[in-house]
């Protein structure tokens, strides 16, 4: 089934030069980027994306993090594209992710993860509607 995912490449992705290689991935897999733009965001787009975090501990600081410059924000459409995105990706935490995914090969915080991923279809709903409502 064909799905649509929205992707955050974070500020530390676009900071470290890595953000060719992370698209570039995505792209060989066979996945389609069908929106795609580099965007700073503030603090209540931050709250508005990250509604389900906005209690817990790690929130503060990753509200300052994502709001730290700019992020590219994509739209990746494919064959169970949400989860299969979230394969590629690997764990939250970049010191546990798999070699070969992501977070693994290029990440060693659970905050400065490079990379977001909706987490189901129904979230994939909301955050693209939220970043390209026009889509
Ligand atoms: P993301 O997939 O964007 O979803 C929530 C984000 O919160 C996550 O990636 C990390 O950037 C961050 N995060 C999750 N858990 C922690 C944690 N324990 N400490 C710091 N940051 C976290």
């Amino acid at each position: 089934m064909t799905q649509r995912t929205l992707v955050l490449l974070k500020p530390d992705a676009v900071r470290r030069g890595l953000v060719g290689q992370i698209l570039g991935r995505f792209e060989a897999k066979g996945l389609s980027l069908v929106e795609l733009e580099l965007r700073t965001i503030n603090g209540e787009q931050a709250d508005a994306h990250y509604a389900e975090h906005l209690d817990r501990d790690f929130y503060p600081p990753l509200r300052t993090f994502i709001t730290s410059g700019p992020l590219v924000a994509v739209v990746v459409e494919g064959e169970e594209a949400v989860p299969v995105v979230r394969t590629l990706i690997g764990p939250t935490d970049g010191r546990q992710a798999p070699a070969g995914t992501i977070r693994g090969d290029y990440s060693l915080s659970n905050r400065e993860n490079l990379v977001h991923a909706s987490d189901s279809p129904e979230s994939a709903d909301r955050e693209i509607a939220l970043w390209f409502p026009a889509a």
